[in-house]
C-alpha cells in the first residue's frame, strides 16, 4: 500500500499559486499541501486581507488581489482555483482557468468545471493548444472506498458490472424554472458528486429518463449505459440532514458491492446457495464470506482525517504527480467533466418522463 510523504520530505516540488481564499479551500484544499510536493509561492483573492491571512497561514511569501498579475509575475508551474459563481450563475473558475492556460500554467480547479458543454469544450481546446493540463477536483472518485469498489467491480470474479444504484440528497427546481442558471447553482454544484462516481464506475451514459416529485424536488433517474448496463440515480431531496448522504451499490454477476456513507465497503462475493428449507445456519464458508472494510476512528492516523477519506489529498497528489511527470491526469479530466455536464444539461433542458439521449 502506498504511504504518504510529508511536504518537507519531498526532494522535488511544483511551484504553485492559489486563487481563492474562501471557506472550503481553507478547510479542505490548502491543508492537503502538507502532504503534497507543493511549494506554495503566492495566494490571490479579491479581498487582500484574506489573501494576506491565507498566505501567512499556509506558508506563501506573497499575496495578490489580481490573479493575472500573480501568474505573470510568479510564473508558477500550476495554479489551484477555488472560487465561486458569477451573478448570472456561471462558474468563476472557468474563466480564470482559461486565462491561466493561456499564461502557460497547469490548472487544478474545484468542481464544477463549468456550467455548460460549450465551455468545457473551449477549455479542452485551449488545454490542447497550450499543452497545459486541467484537472477538476472530483473528490469522490478518489475516496478510498470508491477506489476499492472500482477495483472490485473490475475483477473477473465480480463479473460484468450490470447495474448500479446511487443516492445523493439534492433537490431540482420545477422544470419551468430551470431556464435560469441561477436557479440551478446547487444542482450544478452537487451533480458532480454522484455523477463523477457513476461515470468512474460505469462509463458513459447512453440515455436517461427521470421522474420529479413536487414536494421536495426529488428525482429518480433511470439510466442505460453505453456498456448495456443500467442504473438508478436517486436524488433524495427531503431526507433528514442527520442521515448519511450517500449509498452506492453495484451488481455484477453473482456478486455485489455496497459503499455506505462514503467509508464502509461491503463486498458480497460469489457464494454457493444455502439449501432452501434445509440450511440451519446462514454462516457460509470463510472462502465465500462477505468482505467488509470500515475505518477505526481512534488512532492519530492520516486515514482518519477527512482530507484523506474524502479524497482531497489523493486528488491533489494525482495532479501534482501528473505535472511532475509531465503526463496528463487520468482522473478528473475534462472528458470526465464533459460527461457530467451532459447529465446536468439533460435535467436543465428536458422535462420529466421523456427518454433523453446522452451519447
Ligand atoms: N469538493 C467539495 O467537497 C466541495 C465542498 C464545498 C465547496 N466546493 C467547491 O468550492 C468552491 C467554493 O469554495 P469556497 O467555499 O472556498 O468559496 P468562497 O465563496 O468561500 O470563496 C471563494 C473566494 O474566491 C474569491 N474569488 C472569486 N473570484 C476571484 C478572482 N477573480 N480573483 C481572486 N479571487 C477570487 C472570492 O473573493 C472568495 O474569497 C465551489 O466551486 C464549490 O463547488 C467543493
Amino acid at each position: 500500500m502506498k504511504t504518504i510523504t510529508y511536504n518537507f520530505e519531498y526532494e522535488q516540488k511544483i511551484r504553485v499559486c492559489f486563487i481563492g481564499a474562501g471557506g472550503h479551500s481553507f478547510r479542505n484544499v490548502y491543508p492537503t499541501f502538507q502532504y503534497a510536493p507543493v511549494d506554495l509561492v503566492a495566494v490571490c483573492d479579491l479581498d487582500g486581507e484574506r489573501a494576506s491571512s491565507y498566505a501567512r497561514q499556509f506558508g506563501a511569501e506573497k499575496f495578490y488581489t489580481d490573479y493575472k498579475e500573480m501568474l505573470s509575475t510568479e510564473k508558477p508551474d500550476a495554479v489551484f482555483i477555488v472560487a465561486s459563481y458569477h451573478k448570472d450563475g456561471r462558474v468563476q473558475a472557468t474563466d480564470i482557468a482559461l486565462d491561466a492556460l493561456k499564461l502557460g500554467v497547469h490548472v487544478w480547479m474545484e468542481k464544477p468545471t463549468a456550467a455548460s458543454r460549450q465551455e468545457i469544450l473551449e477549455l479542452k481546446a485551449v488545454s490542447e493548444q497550450t499543452g497545459r493540463y486541467v484537472m477538476t477536483g472530483t473528490k469522490k472518485v478518489f475516496f478510498p472506498s470508491i477506489e476499492k469498489a472500482k477495483e472490485i467491480i473490475s475483477s473477473p470474479e465480480f463479473g460484468t458490472p450490470s447495474s448500479i444504484y446511487i443516492r445523493y440528497p439534492q433537490n431540482m427546481p420545477k422544470f419551468e424554472n430551470r431556464n435560469e442558471l441561477t436557479n440551478l447553482i446547487w444542482v450544478l454544484d452537487h451533480i458532480f458528486h454522484p455523477a463523477s462516481i457513476i461515470n468512474y464506475l460505469m462509463g458513459k451514459i447512453k440515455n436517461i429518463s427521470y421522474q420529479w416529485e413536487p414536494f421536495n424536488g426529488g428525482t429518480v433517474t433511470n439510466i442505460q449505459f453505453v456498456s448495456g448496463a443500467i442504473g438508478t440515480l436517486h436524488l433524495t431531496a427531503g431526507a433528514s440532514t442527520s442521515s448519511p448522504l450517500e449509498r452506492v451499490e453495484v451488481i455484477g454477476q453473482g456478486a455485489n458491492v455496497v459503499v455506505d456513507n462514503g467509508v464502509k465497503v461491503s463486498y458480497y462475493r460469489k457464494a454457493d446457495p444455502l439449501a432452501y428449507g434445509r440450511a440451519p445456519s446462514y454462516i457460509i464458508d470463510d472462502s465465500q464470506a462477505p468482505l467488509v472494510w470500515e475505518p477505526e476512528f481512534s488512532l492519530g492516523q492520516l486515514y482518519n482525517k477527512n482530507i484523506f477519506y474524502l479524497g482531497y489529498v489523493s486528488e491533489v497528489l494525482h495532479f501534482c504527480e501528473s505535472v511532475l511527470e509531465n503526463r496528463p491526469p487520468q482522473k478528473g479530466t475534462l472528458d470526465d467533466s464533459l460527461e457530467i455536464i451532459k447529465l446536468f444539461e439533460a435535467y436543465r433542458n428536458e422535462p420529466a418522463g421523456k427518454l433523453i439521449e446522452i451519447n
